[in-house]
C-alpha cells in the first residue's frame, strides 16, 4: 500500500508558480534568501501544497515558526472567532491579552513572572537590551560571533553575522563580541574533548581588554540559529551563566527560535536549568500569527515604567488569542515530547547518511532542530554553499522543502513542525538521502 504523502508532478517551478515568481520580481524588492521555486498555496500539519498542486513535506516550519503544525484547526478557529469581535485597540485591555499573558507565564520557570507582548523577534531583542541598559545604567553588552537576534539596530549590533550590518555602520557603541563554541570549526583550533571550554576564558580576556567598566549584561542564543544550528557543548551555558553571576551582570537568553518545544523541552533553558533574568520569545509563540514577548523577573522587567514600552500591534486580540491557544495545543498534544522522540529517530538516520555521503561534514542538533553542514571535502571542511543551494532545488523536486542557514550558507536546517509523525519523518529522510545522492 502506498502511504506516501508527497507528490511532485513535473519540473519545478510548475506553471502557476513560475507565473507568480515572475510577477513577484516585477513588484517586490528581491531581498529574500535562496528558496526552492515553489509558491505555497496551503499547508496542514507538515504537508505543503503549492499553487500547482504539488505536495511536499516541510522541514522549515516557515522559519521555525509553525511549531504546532501549519494551520492547526484550533489555532485557526481561535483566530477566526476573535477576528469577528475585535482586531486592534492598541494598549487598551481586552480579555485575550490577559489570557495570553497568564498562559505564557504558566509555562515559564517560576522566577520569570512578568511578560509583555510585541510583534517580532527583533523588537523583543531591542527591548531586552533596553531593559538591561536601563536597569544597570550601563551600556556595554556582550554577545557572540555568529549570533543572530534580528535586523534592527541594537539587534544587528549584538549579532555576530555580517549580513544585517552590511553598509549600515557604525553600529551602536558598547558591543563586546566573543567567539561561540563552534566545535566543528573551533576558532581556537582546540579539541573539544580536551579543551575544557577554553573559549569561556576568552570571554574573560575580551572583557578585560575591551570593557570601559560599563558592562550591563549579555545576550546569547541557546544554540546559534541563523549562524548555522551550532550547539554549544553541554555545560557551556551553565558555566557562562555562573561567570555572569560572579560579576553581577544581567543575562538575556534569546529563545525566539529555541522555545516552544523545538529542542525537545518547552524551553531550551530547561536542559541546563538556566535562570536568565530576561528571555526573548517569538516565532513558535504564535505558530504563524505574528507575536513575540519578553519575559523576565518582575524587578528587572519592571524597570520600564508606564508609557515606556509599547508597539502598535503588540498584544493585539488576534495575536493574543493565538498565544493562548498555542500553549494549550503544545501541552495537550505533548509536542515537546514528540520533538524529542522523532528528533532522536531523525538524528540517528542523519548520522547514517553522514557516513554515506561525501558532502555531509557534520550533523548536530537537539529535538527537532538539526543542522546538516555541507562541505566540498570532509578533510578540508571547505564550506559548500553552491551545493547547498542545489540540494534545496533537488529536494523540492522530490517532495521535500528545506532551507539553509550558516555563517557560510552551507547548513541545511532540519526543523519540521513538531507534529511530524514517524512515517512522515522516514518519508522525508528517504527524499533527503535520495536528493544528496543526486548531487
Ligand atoms: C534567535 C533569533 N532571535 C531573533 C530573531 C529575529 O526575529 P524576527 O525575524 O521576528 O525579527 C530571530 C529570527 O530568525 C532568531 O532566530
Amino acid at each position: 500500500m502506498n502511504t506516501k504523502v508527497t507528490s511532485v508532478k513535473g519540473p519545478l517551478p510548475g506553471p502557476k508558480s513560475n507565473d507568480l515568481f515572475a510577477r513577484w520580481s516585477r513588484v517586490e524588492a528581491q531581498c529574500a534568501g535562496y528558496q526552492a521555486k515553489v509558491a505555497w498555496d496551503h499547508a496542514l500539519g507538515v504537508l505543503v501544497t503549492d499553487v500547482d498542486g504539488n505536495k511536499f513535506i516541510d522541514w522549515t516550519s516557515g522559519v521555525l515558526v509553525t511549531n504546532v503544525g501549519h494551520c492547526h484547526p484550533d489555532l485557526v478557529k481561535a483566530v477566526q472567532e476573535v477576528a469577528t469581535k475585535l482586531l486592534n485597540n492598541y494598549e487598551c485591555l481586552h480579555p485575550w491579552r490577559v489570557e495570553a499573558a497568564e498562559k505564557l507565564i504558566s509555562v515559564l520557570p517560576p522566577h520569570l513572572d512578568r511578560c509583555f507582548f510585541l510583534t517580532t523577534g527583533s523588537e523583543v531583542t531591542e527591548s531586552a537590551i533596553r531593559i538591561m541598559k536601563r536597569k544597570t545604567g550601563k551600556f556595554e553588552i556582550i554577545s557572540f560571533y555568529g549570533g543572530f537576534h534580528g535586523r534592527t539596530s541594537a539587534a544587528a549590533t549584538a549579532g555576530g553575522l555580517s549580513g544585517p550590518k552590511k553598509g549600515y555602520g557604525p553600529m551602536l557603541p558598547g558591543a563586546i563580541r566573543v567567539p561561540f563554541p563552534y566545535c566543528y570549526r573551533c576558532p581556537f583550533k582546540a579539541d573539544p574533548a580536551t579543551c575544557d571550554m577554553l573559549c569561556l576564558d576568552y570571554v574573560d580576556d575580551s572583557v578585560r581588554a575591551n570593557s570601559t567598566g560599563s558592562l550591563a549584561g549579555l545576550i546569547v542564543e541557546p544554540y546559534l540559529g541563523a549562524g548555522g544550528f551550532i550547539f554549544p557543548p553541554q555545560g557551556w551555558l551553565k558555566r557562562l551563566e555562573q561567570w555572569l553571576r560572579g560579576r553581577g551582570l544581567l543575562f538575556t537568553l534569546d529563545e525566539v527560535q529555541s522555545g516552544y518545544g523545538r529542542t525537545g523541552k518547552f524551553w531550551a533553558m530547561q536542559w541546563e536549568e538556566l535562570a536568565p533574568d530576561l528571555v526573548t520569545i517569538g516565532k513558535g509563540i504564535g505558530s504563524g500569527v505574528p507575536a513575540s514577548a519578553v519575559a523576565g523577573r518582575a524587578e528587572v522587567i519592571g524597570t520600564l515604567g508606564h508609557g515606556e514600552m509599547s508597539s502598535t500591534m503588540g498584544g493585539n486580540p488576534l495575536a493574543s488569542a493565538a498565544v493562548a491557544v498555542v500553549v494549550d495545543i503544545m501541552k495537550r498534544e505533548h509536542l515537546a515530547e514528540n520533538a524529542l522522540r522523532i528528533g532522536k529517530l531523525m538524528m540517528a538516520r542523519l548520522l547514517e547518511i553522514k557516513e554515506k555521503s561525501p558532502y555531509v561534514g557534520d550533523v548536530r542538533g537537539m529535538g527537532l532542530v538539526m543542522g546538516v553542514e555541507l562541505v566540498k571535502d570532509k578533510k578540508s571542511k571547505e564550506p559548500a554553499p553552491d551545493l547547498t543551494r542545489k540540494l534545496i532545488d533537488v529536494a523540492a523536486e522530490n517532495g521535500l522543502l528545506i532551507g539553509s542557514v550558516g555563517i557560510f550558507g552551507n547548513v541545511i536546517r532540519v526543523a519540521p513542525p513538531l507534529v511530524i509523525t514517524e512515517a512522515e519523518a522516514h518519508e522525508s529522510l528517504d527524499i533527503f538521502e535520495k536528493a544528496l545522492s543526486l548531487l
